[in-house]
């Protein structure tokens, strides 16, 4: 049931309805706001295409550390976030507990992932080394060429298909209002001098909607919503990802029990077997627009790499190819929280970690919402750490470090 009448004006409108949208109006909506969602297409996104991989230790890089607590926060809060969801929508998520195996097929890869290991007891995470025949005792389908590995326990996988179903309805039941219309235009009022604030957006079919805040979590076309006044968000850059769905018939199974992760010449390639047999292998990383063509050389490459490390793939029937955008924003690191323009809030730019930084990002932002304070683990990731100088002039105490702007500025 929606709490609205119509025309009325919401506590909080989400402009977005993907992974990030859903979940942060359904945590608002739990904090006893009102909540609309904007979104032709609820429940699409990024989400639709993403393995789902949970993994900020293995997928952890250098200078990523302010990154690395935020989803090792998100990764905590996973298994009870995804019970109370399934709960509320009474469906499941695909949440599936079991950990990540990151393998070396040559000595350089193997080099590589030795300072991963080195880099992550340095930081007081859990991982363990093997050896490629322990490796092998865990995944016997895995090429005897495996040089050795790492067993990360606590990096597990959700489905974001089912994840973002699953937020659809748990949002329908907390009483959030979908409209499925793309936002034409964000609302400004006092232009002419007085104090600026987002108030609203226009939809395509011409209706106003109003709200007392605005929520822009709209991935990798965020900064492109008509109306937004400069240098107020960066630009979200698309970053292009292709992606493989197998399906392991029943007599091959268990073919591979836990996420699998390496680098093939340079790429990094990972295989998450979900419990419905189907095998997700990800993902190539292109920065070429607004482009979700499927190419040859992608599936090939893809296929080529898995199978170096999973001869036995080849034997598997191929049942989908994608391409998803993840949202980058220029550091990598997400924007979370107020900006420099009153009323508007960001979700955005979670590039790689979208579906990971799920339930932080929704627990985060409800939180802000509702009180209209920062949480101290969103404050490095702060929008106005983009702004500049003169947008400033209208932002809020946050208490705002500029810890993220310095992190995640390698590339994976
Ligand atoms: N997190 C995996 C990817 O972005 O490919």
């Amino acid at each position: 049931m929606s709490r609205f009448k119509d025309g009325a004006s919401a506590d909080v409108l989400v402009i977005g309805g993907g992974v990030i949208g859903l979940a942060t109006a359904w945590r608002a909506a739990q904090r006893g706001l009102s909540v609309r969602v904007v979104d032709p297409h609820p429940g699409g996104g990024a989400a639709q295409v993403a393995a789902g991989m949970l993994a900020p230790v293995t997928e952890l890089q250098y200078g990523e550390e302010p990154l690395l607590r935020l989803g090792m926060a998100s990764n905590a809060r996973y298994a009870s976030f995804a019970a109370e969801l399934e709960e509320a929508a009474g469906r499941s998520t695909g949440y599936r507990a079991t950990g990540t195996l990151a393998v070396a097929l040559d000595s350089d890869d193997r080099a590589e992932l030795g300072d991963l290991h080195a880099f992550h007891q340095r930081l007081g995470l859990d991982s363990s080394w093997l050896t490629g025949r322990e490796c092998r005792r865990l995944e016997p389908m895995l090429a005897p060429g495996v040089r050795g590995g790492l067993h990360v326990a606590d990096d597990h996988q959700v489905d974001g298909r089912r994840l973002t179903a699953a937020l659809l309805v748990a949002c329908e039941r907390a009483g959030v209002a979908l409209h499925r219309e793309e936002a034409a235009e964000l609302r400004v009022t006092g232009e002419a001098g007085g104090a600026v604030r987002a108030t609203g957006v226009v939809l395509t079919g011409g209706d106003l909607l109003t709200a007392g805040q605005l929520v822009l979590a709209a991935g990798c076309r965020s900064h492109l919503l008509p109306g937004l006044p400069a240098g107020v968000l960066p630009a979200i850059r698309p970053v292009k990802g292709q992606i493989l769905r197998l399906r392991i018939p029943p007599a091959y199974a268990p073919f591979l029990a836990r996420n699998l992760r390496a680098v093939v010449r340079g790429q990094h390639l990972y295989l998450v077997p979900r419990a419905d047999g189907e095998l997700v292998v990800g993902a190539t990383s292109e920065e070429q627009g607004y482009d979700t063509t499927v190419t040859a050389g992608g599936v090939y490459e893809l296929l080529r790499d898995a199978h170096e490390l999973l001869p036995g793939i080849t034997e598997l029937p191929l049942v989908e190819t994608g391409a998803g955008l993840r949202p980058g924003s220029p550091d990598n690191a997400p924007l979370l929280g107020p900006t420099a323009l009153p009323g508007l809030v960001a979700a955005t730019g979670h590039y790689r970690n979208g579906v990971l930084l799920t339930p932080v990002t929704a627990d985060l932002l409800a939180e802000y919402l509702a009180t209209g304070r920062v949480p101290e683990l969103a404050a490095p990731f702060s929008p106005e750490r983009f702004a500049p100088a003169g947008a400033r002039d209208h932002t809020h105490t946050t208490g705002t470090t500029n810890a993220a702007a310095t992190a995640a500025r390698s590339q994976p």
